[in-house]
């Protein structure tokens, strides 16, 4: 384009533009140079809107959008909640090819426990018994029905909940496991709640006070007592298949356990659902 046709192009649009001008009921110009320094003098701007509406924007300063940040990133809970679960899963594979103590050696399925992976609390019994050892899940047997019922009753599901064992594979005859087997699965615990993290821990039963905390203090005597382990709070309670053997027939047993489960609950910042009174048994 020629000097000649750029010169005559912007004739062109400045002559649109004062038509323009015209229409919209614009009569003078202003000239006064200081007027063009936009800079120091705003020049007058003809209102976009026919009428002076308080919804209107106003064209001042505050007309320019405020800053707004970036809206924060979703919580990260479902990725953690995720991720979670495949740690737990990767230890519960090398639970399935341990061969770190003889309780290997009877073992039909490990369990290695099952249930939230990221709970507000968290179970730990002793080790899987037969419907455990058959099934390869934690408390499924009669004392995982009367934990169910427990677990219930604090208004609470199994799914809520995180459920594991000292042990991951059954002692012959429903020994208790020894020093030495404990010792050696310990390590999978320890894992299990590294991952976890649960707000509380509660112990069922001696044995998981023992190899949880290595507190030999005797269970009747250390339950309703919190404890801590890594900074996580332990409640010790009884073994429901305590509640279910000799030790159930003190009814005074069963309200001790009500107890510690209610201490727990309030350590999370929960309270048992009122009691149906039809349940009463
Ligand atoms: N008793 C336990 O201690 N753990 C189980 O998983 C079942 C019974
Ligand atoms: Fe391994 Fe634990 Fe089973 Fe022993 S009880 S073999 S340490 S998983």
């Amino acid at each position: 384009m020629t000097n000649r046709n750029k010169l005559a192009a912007a004739v062109g649009q400045l002559e649109e533009h004062l038509l323009w001008l015209k229409e919209e009921g614009t009569r003078t110009i202003a000239a006064d140079p200081k007027s063009l320094n936009t800079a120091a003098t705003p020049a007058p701007v003809s209102k976009p809107w026919k009428t002076d509406s308080p919804k209107v924007p106003s064209l001042g300063k505050t007309a320019a959008p405020a800053f707004q940040p970036l809206p924060p990133p979703p919580a990260p809970l479902i990725a953690d909640v995720a991720a979670a679960q495949t740690k737990l899963a990767e230890i519960a594979r090398h639970i399935a090819g341990c061969e770190k103590c003889v309780l290997c050696r009877k073992r039909t399925h490990t369990v290695p426990g099952q249930g939230n992976p990221q709970p507000e609390i968290m179970f730990v019994g002793e080790g899987p018994g037969e419907d455990e050892d058959a099934q390869g899940l934690a408390f499924v047997g009669a004392a995982g029905k009367l934990l169910t019922r427990m677990i219930v009753r604090m208004g609470l599901t199994r799914e809520q909940v995180f459920i594991g064992n000292i042990v991951k594979c059954r002692p012959p005859g429903n020994r208790a496991p020894l020093p030495d087997e404990m010792a050696a699965c310990l390590p999978y615990l320890r894992e299990q709640i590294a991952i976890l993290q649960p707000k509380v821990i509660i112990c069922l039963g001696g044995t998981a006070v023992k190899g949880l905390l290595n507190n030999q203090t005797g269970i009747t005597r250390l339950r309703g007592q919190w404890q801590k382990y890594q900074g996580v709070d332990v409640m010790p309670t009884l073994h429901p298949s305590y509640l279910l053997r000799g030790g159930g027939e003190d009814r005074a047993r069963w309200w001790e356990v009500w107890n510690d489960l209610v201490a727990a609950l309030r350590k999370v910042g929960r309270e048992a659902p009122p009691q149906k009174t039809s349940a009463a048994s």
